[in-house]
């Protein structure tokens, strides 16, 4: 008798991550061939400012968080430009633990803390990653976090890291957090672990504040920590700027403050600032800070400038809040849904599909000359398209006139068919 030998090639049967990604692209992705370099990644020219070139026309811009307009302040170009040629930007090299640690890091570590009334501060390269590292470094297994359903990826992706239970709560719905502690409680109670709460200070889409006030008066009972993330609250909200926090009088209660120099600040890098124990354990231990290489010295000597100016020229904060007030009224008064925005973030609630989205943006910037962002779903629900206008410190009243028009007119033009075609425009042909 003869054995039958049949050998089977295992390889055909592995799937090629590659080609299985290119077949299905994401959400966003889906609309790359027909959107990218208008609708996704569009790129915007020129000087920082209220108005600046896009595909070669001048546009009114709203979507860029340069709240107090301090990208193209004088003093801080000055600072910027005479630090990257003082120190070039590759110094310090190395993560901070390592051979990345200067004076600069150090007094603006100091003075971040002491604006935001904590004992102490440390610098994250990046708002996002260093948000992962919180998260990750502060909780371990046996603890439970509680979070707010509209809380940033960078939080949530902090939490996919977590190895121990969370609960989410519907925003801002303080009766389901409520809920969302008792179980933390019990199972706290069994593992030993403790409670950690995470909310934002401004939702950036929304505009509308966590509600710190409320969340807190939970913490006697429930005796949880607090973990504020307020990159849209920082230098923007509170009677100094201090954020979110100090503006609902409840500063201290803020057991971890977490601010970026992505907005007010106009810059890039972020920071996180606590108790000088928890500073000091967070130094240690946060894993995307002690492997990865320090903030260069230029952008933490630009951002000593931009925060003194943050500090000392309250007036960039009331002419932001000036056109943040004439906007935002505005637009209320002229029909246009705002939701619940309590902060310089405008949202602009309309209701259509995403080919109407895209006509209509086009309108927008094409007819009006004026650029925003849209958020449609998956952010939004189906059926909702939301335009998000940030004010800032150097937009004028004329901008904010003719702005409240023309949003007046596309309303219009919505409610009366005019983006209703259900075709997804090629703005290649514009
Ligand atoms: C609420 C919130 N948290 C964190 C971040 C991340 O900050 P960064 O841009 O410094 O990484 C952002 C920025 O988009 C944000 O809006």
């Amino acid at each position: 008798m003869h054995a039958i030998s049949i050998t089977i090639n295992l390889n055909t049967y592995i799937v090629d991550i590659f080609e299985k990604r290119v077949a299905n692209l994401g959400p966003l992705g889906m609309y790359g061939a027909k959107g990218d370099g208008y609708f996704m990644f569009p790129k915007l020219e020129g000087e920082i400012g209220n108005k600046m070139m896009f595909r070669g026309k001048e546009r009114l811009v709203w979507s860029l968080n340069n709240y107090l307009g301090l990208a193209n302040h004088p003093e801080v170009r000055k600072a910027d430009a005479e630090a990257a040629r003082a120190w070039g930007l590759a110094y310090p090299m190395g993560a901070r633990i390592m051979s990345g640690q200067t004076i600069y890091h150090e007094q603006l570590e100091r003075e971040l803390a002491a604006f935001v009334n904590k004992e102490d501060a440390f610098l994250l390269n990046f708002g996002y990653q260093g948000m992962i590292s919180i998260i990750d470094s502060l909780l371990d297994r046996n603890d439970v976090a509680v979070y707010d359903s509209e809380a940033h990826a960078c939080i949530i992706d902090g939490l996919r890291l977590h190895m121990g239970k969370r609960f989410v709560y519907p925003h801002n719905n303080i009766e389901n957090l409520r809920k969302g502690l008792e179980r933390a409680k019990k199972l706290t109670a069994i593992s030993g672990g403790g409670i950690l709460v995470i909310t934002e200070g401004v939702y950036g889409m929304s505009g509308d504040l966590g509600k710190l006030k409320e969340i807190l008066e939970l913490k006697e009972e429930f005796n949880f920590r607090l973990l504020v993330d307020d990159a849209h609250g920082f230098g923007t909200m509170g009677a100094t700027g201090a954020g979110t926090a100090e503006a609902q009088g409840v500063q201290d209660g803020v057991d971890v403050y977490f601010g970026t120099f992505a907005k007010a600040m106009a810059g890039i890098g972020a920071f996180v600032a606590t108790r000088r124990d928890v500073v000091d354990y967070l130094r240690h231990n946060m894993r995307s800070q002690t492997y990865a290489k320090s903030l260069p010295v230029p952008m933490v000597i630009g951002s000593l400038k931009r925060l003194d100016l943050i500090r000392t020229q309250p007036q960039l904060k009331n002419e932001l809040w000036t056109i943040v007030d004439t906007l935002q009224n505005g637009l209320k008064d002229n029909g246009l849904d705002i939701g619940n925005t309590e902060s310089p973030v405008t949202p602009v609630f309309l209701n259509g599909g995403i080919p109407e989205a895209a006509q209509l943006t086009i309108d927008l910037r094409e007819n009006y000359n004026i650029f925003c962002s849209i958020v449609t779903y998956p952010v939004v629900p189906k059926g909702v398209i939301m335009l998000r206008l940030i004010p800032t410190a150097v937009h004028t009243p004329g901008d904010v006139e003719y702005t409240i028009k023309a949003f007046a007119d596309i309303k219009n033009n919505l409610a009366s068919g005019k983006y209703s075609s259900g075709i997804f425009p090629d703005f290649s042909k514009l």
